[in-house]
């Protein structure tokens, strides 16, 4: 038997329910903060990521699923968001349109990674994209937005850290006293580390490697070497989420992934398991880098698969639907009733089952109870002739006569 890929999952029906249920509160949040869906394709030219995420993360130099298509052209299936929706922000003129612009998806995302809990290869992100405010107000508006979020899901044991990675001015002089300390024990990284060491040192701190982690204690920081327009931008970061009461940590160890971000950089993490479900931060540079002009940008992305994790902890109540009504039917004139009634019924949005096996009395009669059906309506050839039968409410076994016209029926579940 042919089984699915590493690192990948089947959704069935007894989680997609609970999917559905998170991502239509999430959705609502998202919608009530003014952000519009926008649906990017699944692969892109290779050169976008490269060129956006950055050539020397663990994500374009280890975790790409590139490949060249027929035409010869290099195509990467989409690792993250960011880069595909400024590209299509830039495609598709949307400097021109009133700013800022505010956009959200919810995506598969693809990264050759090591499988392990909380870490696929075929996962989901639902992100948020705010283009074109400079402003730390955006900065809140988004981690706000992230934390409304979790609210809405009934998340608790969520932490937010935060902390600044300067911008390309203040990272000059900041690269520089790194470069002196990783310098020393340079011979002592893996290769990979040795390779970023002139071209990008700061990725050096994000190394997954035990040596290279047991390395970097001691490291100096970012957040120290701040110019003073960051260093303000944080400063009314922080003093804003105080004064909209919103608890946070200062981790100067966050250096986040890709190369795009600049000033403020934020992570939700799960206190139970430690991983980090949320991920974002401010990214000015990347507009222009993908050819538009200056533009500054802020957004986040959370792994749905994570987050489901601690829906599911929190939210273990909730049931998928059951059918409201079984229409139990024998014989063919009975059978032409219950299609023209199941019709109606499922136009106004109710869920009705009915046989479509031919299957005996005793058989449907079980399946209905098995399927949890709400109620149960019998059509036999006495309820044909009379027009009237029993609607029986399945879970206190009530009955209740009523004529086999649909709006009778609707009425009953209206009424109810
Ligand atoms: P990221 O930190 O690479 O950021 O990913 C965001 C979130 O996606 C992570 O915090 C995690 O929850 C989830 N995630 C990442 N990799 C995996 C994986 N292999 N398996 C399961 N979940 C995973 C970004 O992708 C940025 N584009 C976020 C962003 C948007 N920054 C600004 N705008």
């Amino acid at each position: 038997m042919i089984q699915k890929p590493k690192g990948t999952k089947d959704l069935l029906p007894n989680e997609s329910y609970k999917w559905q249920e998170a991502e239509n509160k999430v959705k609502k949040v998202l919608e009530s903060y003014n952000f519009k869906e926008i649906r990017v394709p699944v692969f892109e030219h290779t050169e976008l990521f490269q060129r956006g995420v950055g050539e020397t993360t663990d994500v374009v130099q280890k975790e790409m699923y590139t490949f060249d298509d027929k035409g010869g052209r290099s195509i990467t299936l989409r690792p993250e968001g960011t880069a595909g929706v400024v590209r299509a922000f830039l495609e598709n003129g949307m400097g021109s349109m009133p700013s800022p612009i505010k956009l959200w998806y919810n995506m598969g995302m693809y990264r050759y990674e090591n499988v392990q809990k909380g870490r696929l290869r075929e996962f989901h992100q639902i992100g948020a994209e705010l283009i074109g405010s400079s402003s730390y107000l955006a900065d809140v508006e988004v981690i706000l937005l992230g934390k409304s979020m979790f609210d809405s899901l009934n998340i608790p044991n969520i932490k937010l850290t935060i902390n600044s990675i300067g911008c390309p001015k203040c990272r000059g002089e900041y690269q520089k006293v790194l470069k002196e300390f990783i310098g020393k024990n340079l011979d002592e990284y893996c290769d990979t580390c040795k390779t970023r060491f002139e071209k990008n040192p700061m990725r050096i701190l994000d190394c997954k490697e035990k040596r290279c982690k047991e390395l970097n204690v001691g490291a100096p920081m970012m957040i120290d070497y701040l110019c003073d327009e960051c260093k303000e931008h944080f400063e009314n970061v922080k003093s804003m989420l105080n004064s909209a009461n919103v608890n946070f940590e200062i981790d100067a160890r966050i250096v986040r992934g890709l190369d795009y971000y600049t000033k403020t950089v934020f992570e939700f993490i799960d206190e139970k398991s430690g991983l980090t479900v949320l991920g974002g931060g401010r990214y000015d540079g990347l507009v222009e880098e993908f050819g538009g002009q200056h533009t500054p940008a802020v957004g986040f992305a959370t792994g749905v698969e994570r987050l489901m994790e601690m829906y599911n902890e929190n939210n273990p109540e909730s049931e998928d639907k059951k059918p409201d009504l079984y229409i139990l039917a024998i014989g063919e004139a009975e059978n032409k009733k219950s299609l023209e009634l199941t019709n109606l019924l499922r136009k106004d949005g109710l869920i009705i089952e009915k046989d479509i096996f031919e299957r005996s009395f005793k058989a449907q009669m079980k399946y209905a109870d098995k399927i949890g059906a709400k109620n149960l309506v019998v059509i036999g050839e006495n309820e044909l002739n009379s027009n009237t039968a029993k609607i029986k409410n399945m879970s206190t076994g009530e009955e209740k006569e009523i004529s086999l016209n649909y709006n009778d029926i609707k009425s009953y579940f209206i009424n109810k």
